[in-house]
């Protein structure tokens, strides 16, 4: 949730920092703005709406300095506008400053500082931080040998309750930058005589792939020729120089009109990167390298706990109905904000797991954190390396699918779920599951990026199927046991970049309430897959179509519904239960895409949301 860019260097910093904030625009696009001194003071420019809008408006100032700070906000404290827009500068004009978190005892500072004669534009937190910044600076002597810049941000932050990712500057130290994080994502990219910092790796990966990934109470300090890190109780840190794998052009569209449908067009090559070199090498069960648990320590597990939230929330109940059904050790599901506060009695042979995309969500980091607390290891399942879910877990499984931009999740998904079938799978092989049902089973999930790409080849008929449907007002998605929450999965995907009302449900749970949605103009998709559910998923349509309720049907090869029944049928290439949800995921991805893009709205940036939910 909003984006920082900083830098330092050689260059003119405009076009980096604009670059850098249109690369983050999906974590947050409520407004915009940065600052780029010049000779004299520090001029901001900022503005509600787009970086695009931005640009504009920087077009008529001339910046032409070599350092600066960027911003791309998602509102928290005080409305959209362009006062409330960052950078927020100190009211004596020294400090100006980007933030990505929340000061939850910014209220006692706005009152203390009043009282010091401070005044303030803006409704927002991060202006009160900028003058305490400042407070600090006027107040505390200058002690030989020290930044005095740098020990006013490090005074102020010790007083600070809440979390942040800054960048600040100071008139009085042109060209430099000093950054902080506590709980939201700050990277400092070591280029060649710069040094760029975002708040995460894509705004600065075309400028180098040599990354410091900050960590929580850690201050970076950047002058034109160096940078240094020490923490808020001024100890020195020496930098661990990590690279980024991938390249900028992964961080682009390519040839399609949005991230989402790139990112689902991805997938099968997303899945093989997830899977790759993590089977056995006699091929009947999974190999994760960094779990750190001894075989001994696995078997002796009794119950399972996952949290998360949203999307990988659907991924975690996948988990657990392949964990029970084949490994038969039971598993519980939380989502990540319930459990941190609601102190759930916990067997001692549990084990955790926690599911992220980003590794940065606040909920299911505290979730971690809560679980650690009480003396559990966890397990994270991640996509972004060096997040902090990755650094903070006892051990984990990444998920190596690249950056995925598009605020609604799609590649990531199904890779956690392709990920919590190897899992599976691996407490299966150390119970009850045979060698040869293993090797079923790892050859049925190396088919699954062949039967992703069959699933695909079906968009132009998703797309013709999305024109009719895309008017409605609600929609009900249906699906049983491990295509439950592909439902559920399908109606957040519908709502979050349609803003159709969309519920998913058990299908047979239909007729204990949401029966009574059902109209002509309220559709409905049912999973039918081939099974011993099939004719009892057939009663619940013939109930919905028995009070005139269209259906859109996704059945696989060889389930035959009686004629009529179905207004549409998608038909999906018969699999492995421990496949099928994945496969099912992409004529629902599809299907939200196609219905978006029909309503005319922002694919990539639904409204009100962020790609990364790093505030509570
Ligand atoms: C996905 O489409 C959503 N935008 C959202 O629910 C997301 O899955 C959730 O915020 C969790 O994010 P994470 O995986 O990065 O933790």
């Amino acid at each position: 949730m909003c984006g920082i860019v900083g830098y330092v260097g050689k260059q003119k910093a405009v076009p980096i920092i604009l670059e850098g904030l249109k690369r983050l625009e999906y974590r947050g696009y409520d407004s915009a703005g940065l600052c780029v001194p010049g000779t004299r003071g520090l001029p901001v420019v900022k503005k509600a709406g787009r970086v695009d809008t931005l640009a504009k408006e920087v077009a008529q100032h001339k910046l032409t300095g070599t350092s600066g700070i960027g911003h791309t906000r998602w509102a928290t404290h005080g409305a959209v506008t362009d006062a409330n827009a960052h950078p927020h500068v100190s009211s004596d004009g020294k400090f100006a400053l980007i933030h990505n978190g929340v000061i939850e005892n910014f209220a006692q500072m706005k009152t203390f500082l009043g009282r010091k004669g401070y005044t303030f534009q803006s409704e927002t937190d991060t202006e009160v931080l900028s003058n305490l910044i400042a407070y600090h600076y006027a107040k505390e002597p200058t002690t030989p040998g020290q930044n005095r810049f740098l020990e006013s941000v490090r005074k102020t932050l010790r007083h600070v309750e809440g979390t942040y990712g800054i960048a600040t500057l100071c008139v009085d130290f042109p060209g430099e930058i000093v950054a902080a994080r506590q709980a939201s994502p700050l990277i400092l990219g070591v280029g060649d005589a710069e040094y760029i910092l975002a708040s995460d790796a894509s705004a600065l990966v075309s400028r180098t792939t040599n990354v410091v990934y900050l960590k929580d109470g850690e201050l970076a300090h950047l002058t034109p020729k160096t940078f240094s890190i020490s923490t808020l109780d001024q100890a020195d840190v020496s930098p661990v120089v990590d690279t980024i794998t991938w390249s900028i052009a992964d961080a682009d569209k390519g040839k399609y009109p949005h991230f989402m449908l790139k990112e689902i067009f991805e997938q099968p090559a997303a899945l093989e990167n997830s899977m790759r070199g993590r089977f056995s090498a006699d091929g009947s069960t999974a190999n994760f390298g960094g779990l750190n648990l001894t075989p001994a320590e696995f078997s002796a597990i009794e119950r399972l706990m996952f949290c998360a939230c949203g999307t990988a929330w659907h991924a975690c109940l996948v988990t657990e109905h392949l964990i029970e059904r084949f490994a038969r050790i039971p598993v519980e599901v939380d989502y990540a904000s319930e459990f941190r506060y609601r102190n759930t009695p916990l067997d001692a042979r549990t084990l955790f797991f926690v599911l992220s995309q980003s590794g940065e969500t606040i909920d299911t980091l505290a979730a971690l954190r809560e679980a650690q607390r009480k003396g559990y290891r966890v397990l994270a399942i991640n996509n972004v390396v060096g997040s902090s879910i990755a650094r903070e877990a006892d051990g984990g499984i990444y998920q190596h699918v690249g950056p995925e931009i598009g605020v609604a999740s799609t590649k990531a998904f199904t890779s956690q779920l392709l990920l919590g079938a190897m899992v599976a799978l691996y407490l299966a092989r150390m119970r009850d599951m045979s060698y040869s049902d293993g090797v079923e089973y790892v050859n049925a999930l190396k088919s699954a990026p062949d039967l992703v790409r069959q699933a695909l080849k079906l968009a132009p008929r998703v797309k013709a199927i999305a024109k009719r449907y895309a008017k409605s007002r609600d929609m009900l998605f249906l699906g049983r046991m491990s295509l439950f929450p592909i439902a559920l999965e399908g109606a957040l995907k519908l709502k979050e970049i349609s803003y159709i009302h969309a519920e998913g449900y058990p299908a047979a749970e239909m007729k204990h309430g949401p029966i009574a949605l059902i109209s002509e103009k309220c559709p409905s998709v049912f999973f039918a897959p081939k099974g011993e559910l099939f004719n009892k998923i057939v009663s619940s349509m013939q109930e919905i179509k028995a009070r005139k309720g269209p259906i859109i049907a996704i059945v696989t090869a060889g389930a035959e519904l009686p004629k009529g029944l179905a207004d549409e049928i998608i038909t999906l290439p018969d699999c492995h239960e421990a496949v099928l949800p994945i496969v099912a995921s992409i004529p629902v991805q599809l299907l939200s895409y196609y219905i978006a893009v029909e309503r005319g709205c922002d694919v990539d940036k639904p409204r009100n949301l962020a790609k990364s939910v790093t505030v509570e």
